[in-house]
């Protein structure tokens, strides 16, 4: 409408007032709008006509075109939302109830690695996998724990904890994050040491959108072997999947740091004509050689029946192919396609404390059995996990976790009545799990957002409203969260349906 253009032409002269280069921008009229608006959507249930379109996409070259985004947004009262890599699962980097202005980061992913320092500058907009791939250019024995998925964005996942295969080795990304450039409120880049140790704390696992624009993050870099172990052994129902899945959940949680077995839950067919079983897939990563692999394994989870004929030995670099479900052997360059596998989909997530009885498995089983297209994944945590504090950075979901869950529903076909009906699965699902999963409060993961746990129209939440999710979220660091938050932005400038809320702006 008109309204929106008058904006629109404020915004566009604003922004060229307060950049000396050329800034791309993304109008309703320019051709490639919707192309730039869809292209990293990874959720495809949030890109219905309904859905409110941003006035504008920014799509910053360098940093001060990200600054001079926030200064005019925030001169123009224009709420903005930060876009790295689009894989929230809710679609809040990207959807809005009010009109709102897109800051996509996709053309700020360079990646500078320091193989003497052993770390290296990350931008916000690169991949996970570029990430890996840069490294692994430079060096055969550094490597980093952040995501398996490769097309997730830096910024999004760094912003909220980050985890993969290393976890029980090496903790988190963000327990590897030792520097960051933030562009805060006020358009000034802030780094480590002019933000102060609050914001800095805050920016690892208190989650996306709520304090700033993270532009990019130091990492420290991690040993790896020179060879690493992959399996992936499955066992159905049939097969004493439910004994196995037990055992498990007593085992996992304690091996050596050097080995990650998750399980992945789908459906499979059963040897009995025309029905479905579980297909539990032990999926599983080793920093050491298969000889040594086997050693382990006989000693402490020997159930598995693991044998040579299972195991790939390949690089550490290579095993993030694995993870991406490319072939171990295939091209590299698989890690610099940042082309993502799309889905219509709705996901939530547990953190468990103790191991769960084979009844209570059985039930997930028989509810995993009622959907088309389930899936399950069992994530061990323990090791270097447990041993860092709950306080140390926002991400709280340490010692004492055995594993956590991540529990996701697709489908393809489309309209409301679908999606309602899928979502009412999963949510009887959650209802289910109680009993089995953390209490008080029941833990999730920030970065498999759950917009169920609670949210506020436009990011106006009270702190009693953000509590809802916050405690689940950030266990006792919520409070500390809020305390950051309504300190570096008290208006509340950078906010979505799940942000910390600020106590100083009286809403
Ligand atoms: P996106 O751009 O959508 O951002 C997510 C949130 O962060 C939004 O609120 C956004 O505004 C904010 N944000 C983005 N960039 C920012 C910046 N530069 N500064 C400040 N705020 C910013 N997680 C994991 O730990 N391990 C895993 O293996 C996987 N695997 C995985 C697979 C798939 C298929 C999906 C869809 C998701 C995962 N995840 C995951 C979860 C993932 O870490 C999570 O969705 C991240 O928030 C995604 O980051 P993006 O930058 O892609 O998202």
């Amino acid at each position: 409408g008109s309204s929106s253009s008058i904006i629109n032409a404020n915004i566009l002269q604003c922004l060229s007032k307060h950049s000396q280069t050329p800034i791309p921008i993304y109008t309703p009229n320019n051709s490639n709008y919707s192309s730039v608006f869809r292209s990293t959507i990874n959720n495809l249930r949030f890109l219905s006509s309904t859905t409110l379109k941003p006035l504008l996409i920014i799509t910053p070259l360098q940093e001060s075109h990200v600054q001079a985004a926030v200064v005019c947004a925030r001169k123009h009262g224009i709420q903005i939302k930060v876009r790295s890599g689009g894989h929230d699962y809710e679609g809040l980097s990207f959807i809005s109830d009010v009109p709102f202005i897109i800051v996509d980061l996709f053309n700020l992913r360079s990646v500078s690695v320091n193989v003497t320092d052993r770390t290296a500058w990350v931008q916000s907009g690169a991949t996970v996998s570029e990430l890996y791939y840069r490294i692994g250019e430079k060096s055969k024995t550094l490597g980093f724990p952040a995501g398996v998925c490769t097309t997730v964005g830096v910024g999004g996942q760094f912003s909220g904890g980050g985890y993969g295969s290393m976890l029980r080795k090496y903790g988190l990304a963000d327990d590897n994050v030792i520097d960051a450039r933030i562009v805060d409120v006020h358009g000034r880049i802030l780094n480590k040491e002019t933000m102060g140790k609050d914001l800095f704390w805050a920016i690892r696992g208190g989650g996306g959108g709520s304090f700033g624009v993270v532009l990019s993050w130091k990492i420290k870099l991690v040993s790896v072997p020179p060879i690493v172990t992959l399996f992936t052994i499955s066992k159905t129902l049939e097969q004493g999947a439910t004994a196995l899945v037990h055992r498990w959940t007593e085992v996992a949680p304690k091996l050596p740091h050097e080995l990650w077995i998750r399980i992945i839950f789908t459906l499979a067919n059963s040897t009995r004509k025309g029905e479905k079983t579980i297909l539990a897939s032990f999926n599983s990563m080793y920093l050491g050689d298969a000889e040594k692999l086997l050693t382990v394994m006989k000693e402490r989870f020997p159930e598995l029946g693991l044998e040579r004929k299972d195991c790939t030995e390949t690089s550490w670099l290579r095993s993030t192919l694995y993870f991406g479900n490319f072939p171990v052997q295939g091209s590299l360059n698989m890690l610099l396609n940042r082309t993502q596998p799309k889905n219509t989909f709705k996901s939530k997530s547990e953190y468990v404390t103790k191991p769960i009885p084979e009844i209570g498995l059985e039930g997930i089983w028989k509810r995993l059995l009622k959907e088309e297209k389930p899936l399950m994944i069992f994530t061990p945590y323990g090791g270097r996990m447990d041993e860092i504090s709950e306080s140390e950075i926002a991400f709280p979901h340490r010692n004492g976790t055995l594993f956590m869950i991540m529990y996701i529903v697709s489908w393809n076909e489309k309209g409301v009545e679908t999606s309602k009906k899928h979502i009412s699965w999963i949510r009887e699902l959650y209802r289910y799990l109680a009993p089995y999963v953390s209490k008080c409060p029941r833990a999730a993961y920030v970065n498999y957002r759950d917009i169920d746990l609670g949210q506020s129209k436009n990011g106006t939440a009270t702190y009693l409203q953000g509590k809802a999710w916050g405690r689940r979220y950030f266990k006792g660091n919520y409070e500390r969260l809020v305390h950051v938050k309504s300190k570096f932005d008290p208006e509340n400038f950078f906010r979505h349906e799940q942000s910390i809320p600020s106590i100083a702006h009286p809403w």
